[in-house]
């Protein structure tokens, strides 16, 4: 396994891997890498093969993060995340330490911006994510060159706004959205989910008591569907009988346009997040 630090020498080996007939899988990651991300790298190698080249990145990208938010706390552990990434056999780790080289100095200018999937949800509460989120992943295919990326169900929002810019730009590649990987009692595996003390840990498996149980409601009324605010109603309660809980949104939508829907019906889905103290939780699925 290889760690790189510099875009010209991750594109460079990426050059030569496509010229030797290697195909190529990222994975983006912010580290702090735990069971989610690495069922991610899994189906990175499952999808170009023994003989392909898997890359993860690992970079708390600045861009994304307001000045408000969690930039200066989010977790980092590079020995660690190392070990478990030779550990499930990837090839590269690409670490950048500042990919905006330019910004103190003021050469830095160009961001990519995606105009309409980024309007709700994760765009409301947090204006500046996304704009961060697809420039960096727009520079990291062009460090990695690969044939595939593969990205998490978990942030659904972010997997539609890649495959949205991927398209939109024509990046020749294809995007994967692996499954969200869960603990047994339910909550989605979350890089801040160390922040939560044993109180909010324990009442974060609303996050998926909220889905399950919109779920089969939604199964209940079968073909007429649910007034989408009946189901906003009874989610806000649900997550209000929390003490440690904060709701901060939850949406029924269209999983492709992401335009929200009046009526939930089988297929819709659904996206929440939650406050516990500073912490912000987000999860989602289909109905
Ligand atoms: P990060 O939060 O580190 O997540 C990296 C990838 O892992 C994302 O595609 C995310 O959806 C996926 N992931 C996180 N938790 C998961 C889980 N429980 N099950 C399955 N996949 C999971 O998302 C980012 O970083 C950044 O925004 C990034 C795309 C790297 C750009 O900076």
């Amino acid at each position: 396994m290889r760690v790189v630090k510099s875009p010209k020498a991750l594109q460079r080996l990426a050059t030569q891997a496509r010229q030797a007939g290697r195909r190529i899988g990222l994975v983006p990651t912010m580290g702090y890498l735990h069971a989610g991300h690495l069922s991610l790298v899994h189906e990175a190698r499952r999808r170009v093969g023994a003989d392909g080249l898997v890359v993860v990145s690992i970079y708390v990208n600045p861009t994304q993060f307001a000045p408000t938010e969690d930039l200066a706390r989010y977790p980092r552990d590079f020995r660690r995340d190392s070990a478990l990434c030779r550990e499930a056999g990837v090839d590269v780790i690409f670490a950048p330490t500042d990919l905006y080289g330019g910004r103190a100095t003021g050469r830095y200018s160009t961001y990519v911006v995606e105009e309409q999937l980024t309007a709700g949800m994760e765009g409301a509460s947090r204006p500046t994510h996304f704009r961060g989120v697809t420039t960096v992943v727009a520079k990291l295919f062009n460090c990695a060159l690969p044939d595939i990326a593969v990205f998490g169900a978990k942030d659904w929002q972010q997997a539609a706004v890649v495959q949205r810019m991927v398209e939109n730009l024509d990046f020749p590649l294809k995007l994967i959205i692996a499954p969200t990987h869960r603990e047994s009692d339910g909550l989605a595996l979350s890089s801040r989910n160390k922040f939560l003390d044993p109180q909010q840990r324990a009442q974060a498996t609303v996050l998926w008591r909220a889905q399950k149980l919109a779920q089969a409601r939604v199964r209940q009324a079968g073909r007429g569907g649910v007034p989408v605010a009946e189901l906003k109603a009874f989610i806000a309660a649900l997550v209000a009988a929390e003490s440690a809980a904060r709701l901060d949104y939850a949406e029924f939508f269209d999983p492709k346009s992401l335009v929200p829907v009046e009526t939930v019906v089988k297929g819709v889905h659904f996206a929440l997040a939650v406050f516990f103290g500073s912490t912000r939780l987000i999860d989602n699925g289909r109905m």
